[in-house]
């Protein structure tokens, strides 16, 4: 991450300032555009003008007029709008705010993975850094994921980093043998089997609706899956009217607001007597810091020239595929 001053975001604000006035006052003076990610907190995603799941972030941040972006959301979600335009100012409230998958997949060692096996095409994850996305044919995100490997020929050989939990389940439901990274995302992989079995014997109508980073075992006993934007669709569609929710809760505040005559579980993590679980990166946002950032348009989110002209393509393939 950026070595620049992150002074600005912790500052106190003054006693009495209504935040949520004073934050669209400044985007309206400031031009600016801010995007949440559904694992932001409800007050994050009220006042956002657009939310979103990290595909819609990416198109959002790609042809949006603003002069600023402010991603509410995670370091890479970030650089991705970045790495789209460059010439654009992007902020995100909290620069600590980083991926345990992008940090399982370092770029020196992705590279040479890739630099071993040569004729392979390289498809990451979008929860990956700018150098790795520089060394990527076609970036993908767990909406995607599918339909830009089945636009693969079936013999076609593939790299597929850093998430083995997608990769495993991408490969079950496209019948490819795709090589993996070992990387994993800390909160999706501690959900409690023996805890979502319990909510199910306890809530019997209900279904168990799971992201695709969840672990085989957790996939299993759900009856959907799908990126946080197709979890959210899927409740409004279903004809259920409860749903155990495995994936980070924050999802579940746009699950209410979009039908609020049903019932959202979350799925309990394995380590904690908390009922929920929370992505402590994603929550590191907070409405204080979005104010601050802001108003001193710091932290600014910055990619080498060099890294951002190699990462745009994969991101720019993605983009073009998932309007087919
Ligand atoms: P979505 O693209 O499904 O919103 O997922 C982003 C993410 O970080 C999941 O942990
Ligand atoms: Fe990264 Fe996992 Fe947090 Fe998503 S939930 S941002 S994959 S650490």
């Amino acid at each position: 991450m950026e070595s620049q001053s992150i002074g600005y975001m912790d500052r106190p604000v003054p006693e009495g300032t209504d935040l949520r006035v004073e934050i669209d006052k400044l985007r309206k003076e400031k031009n600016a555009i801010i995007l949440a990610h559904y694992y932001q907190t409800g007050e994050i995603q009220d006042i956002a003008d657009f939310v979103g799941d990290s595909l819609a972030l990416a198109q959002w941040a790609a042809k949006t007029e603003a002069d600023i972006i402010v991603l509410c959301g995670v370091h890479f979600m970030g650089e991705t709008a970045k790495i789209l335009c460059p010439d654009k100012k992007v902020l995100v409230p909290d620069l600590n705010a980083g991926c345990s998958l992008a940090d399982s997949c370092p770029a020196p060692a992705f590279a040479e993975f890739v630099a071993q096996h040569p004729g392979y095409t390289v498809i990451s994850y979008v929860n990956t850094t700018a150098a790795v996305k520089a060394v990527t044919d076609v970036v993908v995100t767990s909406t995607n994921a599918k339909q830009i490997v089945d636009s693969f020929p079936a013999d076609e050989k593939i790299i597929f980093g850093p998430d083995r939990n997608l990769g495993n389940y991408i490969n079950s439901i496209t019948g490819r043998n795709m090589l993996l990274w070992d990387g994993a995302c800390h909160v999706h992989e501690k959900f409690s089997l023996e805890k979502i079995l319990e909510l199910k014997v306890q809530y019997p109508e209900a279904e168990v609706i799971t992201h695709p980073e969840c672990k085989r075992p957790i996939i299993e006993v759900s009856d959907f899956v799908g990126s946080t934007a197709a979890l959210i669709k899927h409740t409004m569609l279903s004809d259920k009217k409860q749903f155990i929710v495995a994936t980070e809760s924050g999802v579940i505040h746009d699950m209410r607001k979009k039908s609020p005559d049903k019932e959202f579980i979350p799925a309990p993590p394995n380590d904690s007597t908390c009922a929920c679980n929370e992505c402590e990166f994603m929550r590191l946002n907070t409405m204080e810091k979005l104010y601050n950032c802001l108003k001193y348009e710091s932290p600014e989110i910055l990619v080498d020239p060099e890294i951002q002209k190699k990462a745009v393509l994969p991101i720019k393939r993605m983009l073009e595929l998932s309007e087919l």
